[in-house]
């Protein structure tokens, strides 16, 4: 006979509160302050230009962060969207193609390749909750170009897979490495593997600045063509380019500059992505360690555990119908958890949600870029159940969040809250 559990009227296994997910946003302090301070004093808001001939904040941070994940080049951006959109621009994907995109992510990874005048073609995840290869195999059309791949939720994708695959049918390769900064795989960095990595440094991410965003290339010609589109202006910049040096160097462009108040404090919070991860991971491993063996209970695998930055636990139950209950339960124990996929309650991660794909919708009468004259081969079609293995793994997974902040006691508190629960309901 277990414990009483709190929704019965029992005692909370977790009686400390629960730390919000902002894991550098709570960090901020001396450090991002007096980087913001200095180009305040200095006047110097612009990466390109101010009144005083100081260092850029901006091009500081680029030095720093591709240093640190072994690129050759870093572009800051404005928002990973943007980085997203550029990086698919400079690649080449023209009108019509066909890019393959994984059914769980934030929808700005498929927005991206619609802004991008591309059309998504969604494919399944696996139990690892990031794009099945079976699938990327399954998808691939004449008409596709590029896979988007996201190293969703903290975890590596397959790389090895992944990068034959493209090899094989001549694809270009982009990361949305927005949830996995800091991030591995095989001891080689997430983002270093495709053609372009793209990170977010918005609020919610492990490093941030409110808004932000980086991508990074070993290509210089890619590197070239993202800083042109990132920067309709790009081509009047000091030490940039006046003619173009070779064909498609030179075309119009957007504007997803970084402003130096954002990298002045993405330059003091790249400095605290060690440690962050390093504390997730550790919290992360022990409430792991105390439910790995538990009944009823599944974590999800991951392609490689060592490059995972942890920042979150995620296990799956043997049904879905065992979710909701379990879900309140612990929330009741006090302890943070949720539930993932229900259809009544829209999160944007879940291709099923993504209406104005599904239905194709578009602010003119064309249906751009479904109605496309340049498209190859039949027509791509997306239904809410056309992912079935997706929509199974996800009913089934509850979610925890692993904040740096957490202590050893918040640690085992939590993973008390589980096993208590696991054993009354599971
Ligand atoms: C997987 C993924 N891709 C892209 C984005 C978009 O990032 P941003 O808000 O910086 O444009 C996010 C943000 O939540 C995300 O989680």
């Amino acid at each position: 006979m277990g414990e009483k559990l709190a929704i019965l009227g029992g005692s909370k296994a977790k009686t400390t509160p629960n730390i919000p997910m902002y894991p550098g946003g709570l960090e901020i302090g001396d450090a991002e302050k007096k980087q913001v301070l200095e180009v305040l004093d200095n006047k110097y808001l612009f990466r390109y230009y101010g009144p005083k001939d100081v260092e850029s904040k901006v091009k500081k941070l680029e030095t720093e962060f591709k240093e640190k994940m072994g690129a050759k080049y870093a572009l800051a951006t404005s928002n990973c969207t943007g980085a997203l959109i550029s990086a698919l621009i400079a690649c080449g994907i023209a009108p019509g193609d066909e890019v393959v995109v994984t059914g769980y992510t934030f929808f700005a990874s498929c927005a991206a390749i619609v802004a991008a005048n591309a059309i998504p073609v969604i494919a399944e995840v696996d139990e690892t909750l990031t794009i099945d290869p079976d699938d990327i195999e399954k998808k691939i059309t004449p008409a596709t170009t590029a896979l988007m791949i996201v190293h969703m939720r903290g975890v590596p994708c397959d790389m090895d897979r992944i990068m034959a695959i493209a090899k094989k049918h001549k694809l270009r390769v982009i990361e949305d490495v927005a949830q996995a900064c800091g991030g591995s795989y095989k001891g080689k960095m997430l983002g270093t593997f495709g053609d372009v990595g793209c990170f977010s440094f918005q609020y919610h991410k492990v490093i941030t600045a409110g808004e932000g965003g980086m991508l990074i290339t070993n290509d210089e010609r890619l590197y070239d063509r993202c800083m042109g589109y990132h920067d309709t202006a790009a081509c009047w910049r000091p030490d940039r380019f006046a003619e173009q040096r070779y064909d498609g160097e030179l075309f119009c462009g957007s504007n997803f500059r970084m402003s130096e108040l954002t990298g002045a404090v993405m330059l003091a919070q790249l400095g605290k992505l060690d440690t962050l991860v390093s504390r997730m991971r550790q919290n992360q491993k022990r409430i792991a360690d105390q439910i790995k063996n538990t009944r009823g209970i599944k974590i999800r695998p991951v392609y490689d555990p060592d490059g995972d930055i942890a920042i979150c636990l995620m296990f799956f139950l043997d049904s879905k119908d065992k979710v909701q209950s379990f879900v309140e339960a612990l929330q009741a124990e006090g302890v943070a958890v949720s539930g993932v996929f229900n259809s009544g309650i829209p999160d944007w991660h879940i291709y099923a949600h993504w209406k104005h794909v599904i239905n194709k919708l578009a602010p003119s009468p064309i249906k751009w870029p479904w109605e496309n004259p340049f498209h190859k081969g039949e027509e791509v079609r997306y239904a809410a159940d056309m992912c079935p293995k997706t929509l199974d793994y996800l009913e089934r997974v509850i979610h925890l969040d692993i904040p740096p902040q957490m202590t050893d006691e918040d640690c085992d508190m939590i993973a008390r809250g589980i096993n208590k629960v696991a054993e009354a309901l599971l």
